[in-house]
């Protein structure tokens, strides 16, 4: 499953995946089911929402069949990811006849954005909370069980859960993420995540270098820093009066990436998602200085044209993008680079089209999510501009960028044959039993044929032969490290 920012090891829920299901955790008597939809975020706050109910008797179950709570962490990016969830809610609703004291909520983004409509039009659950409103989550169960339905869509300025260490669900794991802001005060024109997430925040330092030591300590292997707009991050204590001196005190997002990295050398740190406007030279600087941060940058363009990025309202040009792409093969050569593209967005014109599929051919992305243009209620863009380009052109542009990028990743693909990866073992191959698989640095999936190494350990892999997806190879020795005297 692959999801919506580019750590193509997760969820998409919005795009063409299935739902990711928390996993059985059995403490409590009362059990509870949560569905997950949409970004990384989504699913690391599906698991706040564990840690938040597991205080008050609740284990979570995989089988809703058995639950007396159902939590569906919904996602509104698209059209065709609320239509996926409305389904599901639907079947929940039958289930629920048949079991009248079933509690069934949604959460997320589309709670956010549709409110009380799905309580009073749709009648399609008993509760709807939004992003920020986790914490009451106990509090209006209980007023469903009460005989009430529960509403609280309040987002919060402040709100980042800092405090609360999520259950890590699925024991045994290796890679985990962590939020390091909410929110998102960008308003890219097509974009309702501003509306459904509301102001972004950034949480306390030490709180995120806390959580990810504690997963270090429990066998996890790598991090994925999570934010809209991780470049963004800025932590200052000055503003909530623990120190004065305003030099001393504030945190960006390079310098909490070098906190994080100090956690120890085997600890791999991703982080998603980064924006071209503000993706600085010190933030590749500090990933060159470090091992231990992958060298992968997940870099959305959306599009090649500077007009139609001046429509979308994303902050930069054309130029400006293959600028900050210039500067990571400048400080890192060895980078993986992917994107996010929207095609058909309002009044794209052939030429513009075009413009976006040259700009793929300059950059050689090893990876892109492509994606058709959904008209959001109340964006910038609905409210501006017509969604004129037709479903048909949307769908031929569509398969260009795609044809496009599959030659590239491919490209990319089959240089890296002879070369030795070091790469981190996630479990045995989903394709056969008697191979284990694995990420390399720069994100790619690596197939190789069982030894003696398990799960979390790191390996050295020879690649010899690729797909446009994958790199399959044999397991060597660790290549001994060029000394330069
Ligand atoms: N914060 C990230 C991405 C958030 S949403 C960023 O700024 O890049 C993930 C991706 O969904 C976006 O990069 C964009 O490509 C796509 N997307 C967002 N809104 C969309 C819409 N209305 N229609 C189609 N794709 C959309
Ligand atoms: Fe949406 Fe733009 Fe914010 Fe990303 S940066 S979440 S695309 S508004
Ligand atoms: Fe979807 Fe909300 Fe994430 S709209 S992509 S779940 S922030």
């Amino acid at each position: 499953m692959v999801d919506d920012h580019g750590n193509n090891k997760v969820i998409d829920e919005g795009k063409q995946g299935e739902a990711l299901v928390l996993d059985d955790h059995s403490e409590g008597s009362k059990k509870l089911y949560v569905e997950s939809y949409g970004c990384a975020m989504n699913f690391s706050d599906s698991e706040v929402v564990a840690s938040i109910m597991a205080k008050e008797g609740y284990s979570t179950t995989r089988n809703s069949e058995e639950a007396d709570v159902i939590l569906i962490n919904t996602c509104s990016i698209r059209d065709n990811a609320e239509m996926r969830v409305r389904k599901r809610l639907t079947e929940f609703r039958k289930q629920k006849k048949a079991q009248p004291k079933l509690v069934v909520g949604v959460l997320g983004c589309m709670a956010e954005r549709l409110k009380q409509s799905l309580l009073e039009e749709e009648k399609l659950v008993d509760l709807v909370a939004g992003p920020d409103a986790y914490r009451e989550l106990p509090g209006m169960i209980d007023e469903v069980n009460g005989g009430q339905k529960a509403v609280n869509v309040l987002l919060s300025r402040e709100e980042t859960y800092g405090d609360i260490s999520p259950i890590r669900l699925d024991e045994g794991g290796i890679s985990g993420f962590v939020s390091i802001t909410r929110g998102c005060d960008n308003m890219c024109s097509f974009c309702v995540v501003p509306f459904t997430r509301g102001r972004e925040r950034s949480r306390d330092p030490h709180t995120i270098v806390q959580e990810c030591t504690d997963i270090f300590n429990r066998g996890y292997r790598e991090v994925t820093l999570l934010g809209q707009n991780v470049d963004s991050y800025r932590w200052n204590m000055s503003s909530k009066g623990v120190i004065k001196d305003e030099t001393q005190s504030t945190t960006d997002f390079a310098e909490l990436m070098e906190m994080v990295a100090q956690i120890h050398p085997d600890l791999r740190i991703r982080f998603s998602t980064s924006h071209p406007k503000d993706l600085t030279d010190k933030v590749l600087e500090v990933m060159a200085k470090y091992d231990n941060i992958c060298p992968y940058i997940h870099l959305p363009v959306q599009s090649g044209h500077s007009d139609v990025l001046q429509r979308m309202n994303r902050g930069y040009s054309r130029e400006w993008y293959l600028d900050r792409i210039a500067a990571i093969r400048r400080i890192l050569p060895n980078c993986g680079i992917s994107t996010d593209i929207i095609v058909g967005f309002c009044g794209e014109t052939e030429e513009e089209h075009q413009a976006t599929l040259s700009l793929q051919n300059e950059v050689q992305f090893d990876f892109a999510y492509m994606y058709k243009y959904s008209e959001r209620p109340k964006t910038l863009a609905e409210r501006k501009f017509e969604d004129d380009v037709t479903e048909e052109l949307k769908s031929r542009r569509l398969d260009e960028i795609i044809a496009n990028q599959l030659r590239h990743s491919l490209a990319n693909n089959l240089r890296q044959i002879g070369e030795v990866h070091k790469v981190l073992i996630e479990g045995v191959s989903k394709k056969s039993e008697d191979d284990l698989m694995g990420r390399d640095e720069r994100n790619t999936k690596v197939v190789f044929p069982k030894g003696t190494a398990k799960k979390g350990d790191y390996v050295w892999v020879k690649i010899k032969e690729c797909t446009s997806a994958t790199l399959i190879g044999e397991q060597v020795e660790e290549p001994a490290k060029l000394v330069v005297s």
